[in-house]
């Protein structure tokens, strides 16, 4: 199992070289050691949890003409070839085609307590002071103000219209960031949320008391 764990990681980090910062081989680590944190404390299957967390962004949907079988093909077609077992193979894919943001705001199709804890380690990486840092990072590669207190940041918008109007990064932390902790599934991972939810909150009061000149 060690061995398959290892040419997982060396899959990933190749396949992933040239990837965008906000899903790179470095995400990809942090969700790995998230998993394994919480792995102390809940119980279940580590082998497909940590190839699940080292999978579930081996190729971004929105990449690829929103085509979101292509992440679980690709990840399907790598462990078939290094010989582990189909059952494992058939719930990895399962978990990372089910686990997106996106596919949790519809129908979920599958359910597993593996799926749950690979899903609280990816969003444990976008709170706290990670989440901030890829949150701007990702504003930036867009082009988009870091703030603007002419556009409310509690918006009455419907999604979509929130999405088209290019809002500053602060909003995107109101739209989803704080927003996570309590949509954490295990009770390990909704622990780790609360501290890196306050450290959010902490920056914003600061952010708020800068801009305005406080201090
Ligand atoms: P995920 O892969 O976790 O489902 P995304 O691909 O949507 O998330 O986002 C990757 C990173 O970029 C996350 O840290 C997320 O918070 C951040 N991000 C996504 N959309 C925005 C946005 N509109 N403004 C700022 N950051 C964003
Ligand atoms: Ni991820």
């Amino acid at each position: 199992m060690q061995e398959v764990i290892e040419k997982t990681v060396a899959f990933v980090q190749d396949r992933l070289q040239y990837a965008e910062s906000g899903h790179d081989w470095w995400h990809i680590q942090r969700v790995w050691n998230n998993t394994k944190l919480i792995l102390e404390t809940e119980d279940a299957d580590h082998f497909v949890c940590e190839l699940t967390a080292l999978l579930h962004d081996i190729a971004d949907s929105k990449f690829h003409n929103g085509d979101e079988s292509i992440g679980p093909r690709v990840a399907g077609e790598f462990l078939s070839s290094i010989g582990v077992d189909p059952e494992v193979i058939q719930h990895v894919q399962a978990i990372i085609l089910n686990m997106s943001y996106k596919a949790s705001l519809g129908d979920v199709h599958f359910h597993s307590k593996e799926l749950e804890i690979v899903q609280d380690a990816d969003r444990l990486d976008a709170i706290g002071a990670i989440g901030i840092a890829r949150a701007f990072n990702y504003g930036g590669y867009k082009n988009r103000d870091i703030y603007n207190p002419k556009i409310p940041v509690e918006t009455a918008l419907s999604k979509e219209a929130y999405k088209q109007t290019s809002s500053p990064t602060i909003n995107h932390f109101y739209e989803k960031l704080l927003l996570l902790k309590d949509k954490m599934n295990t009770p390990t991972a909704q622990k780790l949320a609360l501290g890196r939810h306050q450290y959010m909150e902490d920056f914003l009061t600061q952010f708020y008391e800068e801009w305005n000149g406080k201090k």
